[in-house]
């Protein structure tokens, strides 16, 4: 199967794009190389921009990298497309997160979920036999720190969130797995691919007997309906907390020597 990973050049586009043999897409890969050519077997589009406090004169470039790209590698001769979302789309305090619960986009206060409901609205409009991948947070070797890595290597971190702050993590892996089956098993539409419950910040440090500086913005995931997804991979049904183990490795006992 001949596939093309975009944003293959960092975090989880470089993960797939080791693990599926894919043809890479970054920044210097121009659309029309491929405009005329045989399709792709699938596109898996990674590439976003994940740039913070976008002011008037630094949009475009964040409406290129999330927007105006997404239509352009829809362009791009494919079979099947599959776009990386997130479950950012989700506002904080939504109490349900079906995969077809109607998101206001009228009074956004979040640019990034915002420009993840347009790539996905592009995806359905432009691609062919469009999935869509609500994904959570990642744990793996090509993943950027976040906050629980940093709880787990740094000593005695500083962070700007408070321990009441709640996330989502998956691992790499789990979504190349997802992947996998969705292209044997032809998935159309739209899934939430996440862990089975979030944790709390707190929790991983008291779990990992670990110190941190707390910080004061209190984050928070809320609960991610991602049982459907969870029917079909069966390592969808850890919880963040497990997957911080997985990907870590369990605290050592108290008493025993590292
Ligand atoms: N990380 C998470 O926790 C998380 C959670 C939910 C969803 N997601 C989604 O998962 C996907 C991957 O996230 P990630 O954090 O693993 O990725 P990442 O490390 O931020 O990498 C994104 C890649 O996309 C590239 N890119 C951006 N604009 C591009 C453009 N115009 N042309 C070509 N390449 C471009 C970036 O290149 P540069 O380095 O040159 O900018 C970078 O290599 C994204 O769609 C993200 O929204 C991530």
């Amino acid at each position: 199967m001949r596939l093309l990973v975009t944003g293959a050049g960092s975090g989880l586009g470089r993960f797939l794009c080791r693990r599926f043999d894919a043809v890479p897409f970054t920044r210097a890969t121009p659309v029309a190389n491929f405009v005329g050519e045989p399709p792709f077997d699938a596109i898996v589009h990674c590439a976003a921009g994940a740039h913070r406090g976008i002011t008037d004169r630094t949009l475009y470039r964040y409406l290129a990298d999330n927007v105006l790209l997404t239509r352009d590698v829809c362009r791009v001769p494919h079979r099947r497309f599959i776009y990386i979302s997130s479950i950012a789309v989700y506002p904080p305090d939504s109490s349900d997160t079906a995969v077809d619960v109607v998101i206001p986009c009228d009074h956004p206060h979040d640019l990034y979920r915002l420009l993840k409901l347009g790539g996905e609205s592009i995806t359905r409009e432009l691609a062919t036999r469009p999935l869509i991948l609500r994904i959570s947070g990642m744990l793996g070797p090509d993943a950027r720190p976040n906050s629980i890595t940093r709880i787990l290597t740094e000593a005695e971190p500083t962070l700007t969130l408070a321990a009441d702050s709640s996330f989502n993590y998956m691992l790499h892996d789990d979504v190349g797995d997802f992947i996998d089956l969705a292209l044997a098993r032809d998935l159309e539409g739209v899934y939430n691919v996440a862990a089975a419950a979030n944790v709390r910040l707190g929790e991983i440090a008291e779990h990992f007997a670990r110190t941190v500086r707390w910080g004061g913005f209190v984050y928070r995931t809320p609960a991610i309906a991602a049982a459907a997804a969870a029917a079909l991979l069966p390592s969808l049904r850890h919880t963040t907390l497990e997957n911080v183990i997985r990907y870590h490795g369990a605290p050592a006992a108290a008493g025993t020597r590292a």
